[in-house]
């Protein structure tokens, strides 16, 4: 039996988690609301909050799952990637606890633990399969050979999908986090109003930065014509937005499928909660008789559930690391 307690603070929320046997028993996840005055995450702000909200997380995932601090057997944390301020207190708290207790620490690839989230529950994907990971910083395609034996084969080379969404909404005027938000109102648009053109990028990589400046000249030239613009077509532009950011991506998973004769394609990272995606996925799967994975709401924005998951498969390795262990902002798969 083994029972790992999962600790997530790479960015903007502090979560953790308990993982039985490899099975989920709780996922709290302590929001930051405090960065949506500054239009982003301020490092600064998070690691404060991440302080006051890490023992609070830890109790109510005990509690929530009904295991004893003292049945723990292991400490799995988010080593990287990440704001170091956040990642520090996540990486400090699970040292002390594992210090405490005298059990192994488990250190976490943030982004492996994204992929690895679909080891939740019972619809796994076989290896070799293909995870795209759409987060507010990254944009990977990544062939998955192995639990931690993974390969990006196609990258963006400037803006993460995530920062299209969140830079959209920016020049749209609403609030930060925006992805949620295009997400919410192109749900009552028509996805066709507008085109926005599709970057034409060699090979499996991807790149956002000229559709960013797209949008901005159309806002810009439209809004000049009529200041009213954007609160009378706010639905259209959402749904045109998210359904080119949406094309851009599955049009390289799916040549990626083609080139690597892969057939389990799956969506990892805050993206892949995004409606318009998640709906592309399943329709080109469904075309192609490839097999989808999607993961739960829960498991797509940042969480502890993924962490814990990852550091079960560590656990059962028997792959630890020490109490020199430093968080690195910058990880590598
Ligand atoms: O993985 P994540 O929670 O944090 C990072 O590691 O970056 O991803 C956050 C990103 C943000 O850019 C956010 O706007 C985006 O995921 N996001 C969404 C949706 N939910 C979160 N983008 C589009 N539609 C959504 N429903
Ligand atoms: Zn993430």
């Amino acid at each position: 039996m083994s029972v790992i307690l999962g600790i997530e603070s790479s960015c903007d929320e502090t979560s953790a988690s308990v993982c039985v046997d490899g099975a989920i028993l709780s996922n709290v996840i302590a929001n930051q609301t405090i960065h949506e005055a500054y239009g982003g995450v301020v490092p600064e702000l998070a690691s404060r909050v991440h302080q006051q909200n890490i023992v609070p997380a830890v109790q109510q995932a005990l509690i929530n799952a009904k295991v004893n601090k003292n049945d723990i057997d292991a400490v799995a944390f988010t080593r990287g990637p990440g704001l170091l301020g956040s990642l520090l207190v996540g990486v400090s708290f699970a040292k002390a606890f594992a210090l405490a207790k005298n059990i192994p620490l488990i250190d976490i690839n943030h982004m492996q633990a994204h992929v690895l989230a679909h080891f939740i529950g019972d619809n796994k994907p076989s290896f070799p399969f293909l995870c795209l990971t759409v987060s507010g910083g990254h944009t990977q395609i990544v062939l998955v050979k192995d639990y931690f034996d993974m390969e990006v084969i196609g990258q963006t080379l400037d803006d993460a999908a995530g920062e299209a969404m969140d830079k959209t909404s920016k020049i749209l005027g609403l609030p930060y986090p925006g992805g949620p938000l295009i997400d919410k109102y192109a749900r009552l648009g028509n996805a066709d109003a507008y085109k926005f053109p599709e970057p034409q990028i060699p090979g499996l990589n991807f790149s956002f930065s000229g559709l960013k400046t797209s949008i901005l000249y159309f806002i810009r030239d439209h809004v000049a014509a009529d200041p009213e613009f954007i609160q009378k077509n706010l639905n259209d532009i959402c749904a045109s937005v998210e359904k080119r950011i949406a094309t851009i991506l599955l049009n390289k998973l799916a040549k990626a499928a083609k080139e690597y004769d892969i057939k389990d394609l799956a969506l990892a990272g805050g993206v892949s909660a995004n409606t318009g995606l998640r709906q592309g996925l399943l329709e080109l799967c469904e075309k192609n008789n490839w097999r989808s994975f999607i993961p739960k709401m829960e498991y797509c924005t940042d969480n502890a559930a993924m962490i814990a998951i990852a550091g079960y498969y560590k656990f059962l390795k028997g792959e630890f690391t020490g109490q020199g262990v430093a968080p690195l902002a910058r990880y590598p798969l």
